[in-house]
């Protein structure tokens, strides 16, 4: 892998100090200073220094986060309060952050991870990521509401929604399960039918769910219990 790459799975420092550190000439390879950030360099067999200092891979974490209503998705803001203040304290705060975002009035299925390529590959299109909502509505939903949802209905900004899948629970609540991620992607599509969302809740994401756990609570998972068809 790249010595760029290397050093960002280490989290010594951002990738923009990695890049300035390897061109400063901080950074040595098997005892020699390299300068080029490209170079192929592979765990366990060479060895490589930055600022003098062998650096050893940082462990990626993975959490699933049952949110509740009344948090942004952000790791800080001056007003609001975030998920943060969700994340119990085992959780390095500096290192996490949320994949792809929930209202503050939404509830359900958070992924939070230092991983910054699982992430990258989770939003990539070709993963197809589907995301499942539980959604409580104001009026009663019909068959041609639910015809157009699922043939793909145009968001009031003007964007053409893919066509979602609907599992209808009752007449004011159904499952929609997308794979794009707009804002306010359930909202609008709803709103495109002239309905309105009364509650929301991530059930599941790609193969992720809530099961077993209450509102609230964050639980750690491990890398291979999130499938991913492209990587
Ligand atoms: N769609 C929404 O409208 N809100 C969310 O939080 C997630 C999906």
């Amino acid at each position: 892998m790249r010595l760029e790459k290397y050093l960002v799975q280490c989290g010594v420092a951002s990738r923009k100090k990695i890049k300035t550190a390897i061109a400063e000439g901080r950074v040595t390879v098997n005892g020699k200073i390299e300068v080029n950030d490209a170079t192929d360099v592979e765990w366990g067999d060479d060895i490589i220094t930055f600022d003098g200092i062998i650096p050893q891979k940082k462990q990626l974490k993975y959490y699933i986060m049952y949110k509740v209503s009344g948090y942004i998705t952000a790791m800080e803001d001056e007003n609001k309060k975030t998920v943060a203040e969700l994340l119990p304290d085992y959780v390095d705060k500096n290192s996490v952050f949320p994949v792809g975002r929930l209202d503050r009035d939404t509830e359900g299925l958070l992924l939070f991870t230092s991983d910054g390529d699982l992430s990258h590959a989770m939003a990539h299109p070709d993963n197809d990521m589907k995301k499942t909502y539980y959604v409580e509505l104001d009026k009663e939903i019909s068959q041609d509401d639910i015809l157009a949802l699922e043939q793909g209905v145009t968001l009031d900004t003007n964007y053409n929604a893919l066509p979602g899948e609907v599992e209808f629970l009752d007449s004011k609540s159904i499952h929609l399960t997308i794979t794009e991620g707009k804002y306010h992607q359930v909202k609008k599509m709803l709103k495109a039918v002239k309905n309105k969302v009364t509650y929301l809740k991530r059930v599941k994401f790609g193969n992720l769910t809530l099961e077993n756990m209450s509102p609230g609570e964050v639980k750690e998972i491990k890398r291979e219990d999130i499938i991913l068809e492209y990587k």
